[in-house]
């Protein structure tokens, strides 16, 4: 019923001919995959990509968003900007938290802004070191995701378990582990009127073609939002095969 999903996070990675030979590698590669593959390079090459990968079914994303359409915001980029560029967006990565300040109210009104022009808000929580070790995952994600969410999400979203401690470290959690906070994150979306059941939830966090296979099997998980892996192409177009091998 929920097509799986592959996100590709390149963060502030690659220049404009990196950029254009990963997209069009990973074209290559992967351009007949049944996974909705998704690219997310940064702000400066999304148009580079779309190119790159017109006429496929890969999909292009923004890796952030600001809520208002347009106006005196130096810097920012707006829904309807991004709408004629791509077609998904990730808000409230982790990073977008800890470095730069995100509660989850500024999330929730990036997604509800992505959702009104037509974007597939791509919403990332998880819990940090201190609060995994403390047995907290469940509450921390509960509450992250209830308050990350538009107050009445129209339109389909996407959700990223990322613990803060798996990414970028070379530490994944377990997939028995990130099928549990799943199972959560579909309980909390449940509650908060959203179905669940057409909700793909992604896991991210040092998942590389080594470890995915068993994230990738998981009931709850519908795919992967991967960083490090997904700047290479070789690499990335290992992760679809998996995806598709384990949903197909
Ligand atoms: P990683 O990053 O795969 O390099 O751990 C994941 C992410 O930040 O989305």
């Amino acid at each position: 019923m929920r097509r799986p999903l592959l996100v590709g996070n390149w963060k502030m990675n690659t220049s404009y001919a990196e950029a254009r030979e990963l997209a069009t590698e990973i074209r290559r590669r992967s351009a007949a995959s049944p996974v909705e593959v998704v690219l997310c390079p940064p702000f400066v090459w999304l148009d580079t990509v779309r190119r790159a990968v017109e006429g496929t079914d890969i999909r292009v994303g923004a890796q952030d968003v600001y809520w208002e359409d347009r106006g005196a915001y130096t810097g920012e980029v707006s829904p309807r900007q991004l709408k004629d560029l791509c077609d998904y967006v990730i808000v409230g990565h982790s990073e977008r938290r800890a470095l730069f300040g995100e509660t989850d109210e500024v999330v929730a009104r990036k997604a509800a802004a992505a959702l009104a022009a037509g974007l597939t808000p791509i919403i990332a929580v998880g819990e940090d070191a201190a609060a995994f070790e403390a047995g907290r995952t469940e509450e921390v994600v509960r509450t992250q995701l209830a308050g990350s969410l538009p107050p009445s999400p129209r339109g389909a979203v996407v959700v990223a378990y990322e613990p803060l401690w798996a990414v970028g470290t070379g530490r994944p959690a377990t997939p028995e582990n990130a099928q549990a906070v799943a199972q959560v994150a579909r309980e909390a979306l449940n509650a908060a009127g959203v179905d669940a059941d057409a909700t793909p939830v992604l896991y991210g966090g040092s998942v590389t073609p080594e470890n995915f296979a068993e994230f990738a099997v998981q009931p709850d998980l519908d795919g992967a939002l991967v960083g490090g892996a997904s700047l290479n192409a070789e690499r990335f177009a290992r992760l679809v095969d998996i995806l598709a091998a384990a949903a197909y």
